[in-house]
């Protein structure tokens, strides 16, 4: 998969993707980033990239301009065109199931946007799946893009390996992980469960679907609400 992103700030995104699985997919060549500066596709003299906006208001909007350039000269950086993802707050909410898909896209540009907002032009320019990562607003589209990726690639084959499937994690069925223990089997007064020691592994699947189920109606009853299969993965 190739991922680009477009930002005004590329610099944030050298830590996140230079380690640990992001990393690793890089250099098991699943994945390739490619970082692109809006700021170079402006053809403004002092590089501006926003301005106030029409009929006044607060703060300031992405001009449209570098933000066209910018994606129209990364699509042709590669035969393969892109299915474009603009990180906005008014965007769909991401979920597991979004992350699934789009693992499934050969290409991705994620657009980020900075200040108040884009240029609604932006919007019309362009097929994009807005997505949004919760609730509340934050200082622009970089770290939404940073955990869009992280939920994709670690979904794309052969990013993780066998023993880290996702296939058992939180979410995938639609309820919330069991719990989980390792050694030592006592820790400060705390034990674990006998049933996770006794080998009888019916046993041990019942409690763990049990666990799952209790967790979900407690923590996340929304979750029990949505459609599709909840079970736990055998
Ligand atoms: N940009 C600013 N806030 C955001 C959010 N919650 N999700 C995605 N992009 C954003």
């Amino acid at each position: 998969m190739r991922i680009d992103i477009l930002t005004l700030f590329p610099e944030m995104f050298q830590a996140v993707l230079g380690q640990s699985m992001l990393k690793l997919a890089r250099e098991k060549e699943l994945v390739s980033y490619h970082l692109w500066n809006i700021r170079d596709y402006t053809l403004d003299k002092h590089k501006k990239v926003d301005d106030r906006p029409y009929g006044g208001g607060p703060g300031m909007v992405m001009t449209p301009e570098p933000v066209f350039r910018a994606i129209e000269e990364v699509e042709r950086d590669d035969s393969e065109p892109a299915r474009k993802v603009l990180l906005t707050p008014q965007g769909e909410r991401f979920t597991q199931s979004t992350a699934e898909a789009l693992s499934r896209e050969k290409r991705l540009m994620l657009v980020c946007g900075h200040y108040e907002g884009f240029d609604e032009r932006i919007r019309q320019g362009f097929d994009f799946l807005e997505i949004s990562i919760g609730d509340y607003v934050l200082s622009g589209g970089e770290t939404p893009a940073m955990v869009v990726i992280d939920a994709v690639v670690r979904l794309v084959p052969g990013v993780l390996g066998d023993e880290d499937s996702p296939e058992v994690e939180s979410f995938k069925n639609g309820l919330l992980e069991y719990p989980q223990y390792t050694k030592p089997r006592e820790f400060r007064g705390l034990k674990v469960p006998d049933v996770l020691i006794s080998g009888h592994h019916e046993r041990i699947q019942q409690w763990r679907e049990d666990q799952a189920q209790e967790r979900t109606r407690i923590k996340r009853p929304d979750l029990l609400k949505r459609p599709g299969p909840k079970t736990v993965s055998r």
